[in-house]
């Protein structure tokens, strides 16, 4: 096997390894977001003792933290259907109103990437939100009329991994903000080890403690990385996933101790060597190592600013000493 097709398939960017199987169903499972775990369990119990849909609720947060699968949880635990969409996707005030007509009291709609819904339908959805009404044109040109419809109480959550994006009118309308962090390494390790006994396979707290420290504090990439590892085990361990094996694979999959991959290296490099370690705009970043301005601003930026490797400043990205350190490069003068 090439090493970029190894790269290419635990990459952050596609999405097709989410698993059913591996993904918690009730908040007792869901592991870490403490805070915003213990409000919700709160919101969801008033709204039961009230006999009332929960709030809307808008998560935000980069790719990977649970975002999804914390809607699913909610609509699990008021005992509530989950219906879904996804911004780009509702293109026609059809689409939204059939949508929103098919729901029944108390139901979840779950509306992912919420930030790239067209403005027209969000003004469709105000009113929906505020008053559970719909109010929509009929009709053709010369003889249309609007329409009122009113709906159910039903709950929105929207998902973003911008919520800088979100106009100001849609984000007042959630009751319930809340945003998701970093995984520490300590629930990282217990995640993997939740879908190591899911998936029935033998893995030792050594591996399971390494694997979770370079995770990039993302439960996806948890998962992911126990599924290649997983694999090597398999062929060459008996299927038994200790330390040795896991190093191994690690070392195949070019992740480094951190957890950083290919484009974070390449990100960290093209400021140090192109741009002499910065500071330097976004966009002559992006430009330089082929990738779009909104897959380092959501994907790779928030990992290095949290774990000190680059910081924001008014004039642009620099890179930090300990990222130098860590890469190993001198600082030029
Ligand atoms: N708190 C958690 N405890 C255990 N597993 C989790 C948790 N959060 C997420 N996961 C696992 O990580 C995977 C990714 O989570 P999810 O798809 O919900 O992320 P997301 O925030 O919606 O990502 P995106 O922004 O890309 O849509 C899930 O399949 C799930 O198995
Ligand atoms: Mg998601």
């Amino acid at each position: 096997m090439r090493d970029e097709s190894v790269i290419k398939n635990y990459s952050l960017y596609d999405d097709q390894e989410i698993d059913n199987t591996i993904r918690p169903e009730s908040i007792e499972e869901y592991i870490g977001q403490s805070d915003v775990k213990e409000n919700i369990k709160v919101f969801i119990e008033a709204a039961k003792m009230r006999n009332e849909a929960l709030d809307h609720v808008l998560l935000y947060g980069p790719p990977g933290l649970g975002k999804t699968t914390l809607s699913f949880i909610i609509a699990h635990e008021m005992g509530t259907n989950i219906k879904t969409a996804s911004g780009p996707s509702i293109e026609k005030s059809g689409d939204l109103a059939a949508i929103l007509s098919s729901l029944e009291p108390g139901d979840v709609l779950f509306i992912d990437e919420i930030h790239r819904m067209p403005r027209y339908i969000e003004e469709i959805l105000y009113p929906a939100m505020e008053d559970f009404s719909l109010d929509i044109i009929v009709g053709s040109e010369g003889n249309s009329r609007n329409i009122k419809i009113d709906l159910p109480p039903f709950t929105l959550v929207g998902a973003t991994t911008r919520a800088g994006d979100l106009s100001s009118p849609l984000r007042d309308r959630f009751g319930i903000v809340s945003k998701l962090q970093f995984y520490t390494v300590d629930e990282l390790e217990t995640i993997i080890k939740r879908t190591a006994r899911v998936l029935q396979v033998e893995c030792d707290d050594e591996a399971a403690h390494e694997l979770a420290k370079r995770s990039r504090g993302t439960p996806r990439i948890a998962n992911r990385l126990f599924k290649r590892v997983r694999d090597f085990a398999l062929v060459k361990n008996d299927g038994v996933v200790d330390l040795n094996i896991t190093l191994e694979a690690l070392k195949r999959l070019k992740v480094d101790d951190l957890g950083l991959d290919n484009t974070d290296h390449e990100l960290l490099l093209a400021i140090i060597n192109k741009f002499n370690g910065g500071p330097v705009g976004i966009e002559a970043i992006a430009s330089s190592i082929g990738e779009e301005v909104t897959t380092i601003e959501d994907v790779c930026e928030p990992y290095l600013l949290q774990e000190g490797l680059i910081k924001r400043t008014s004039r642009g990205r620099i890179v930090t000493d300990r990222a130098y350190d860590i890469l190993g490069i001198e600082r030029k003068k």
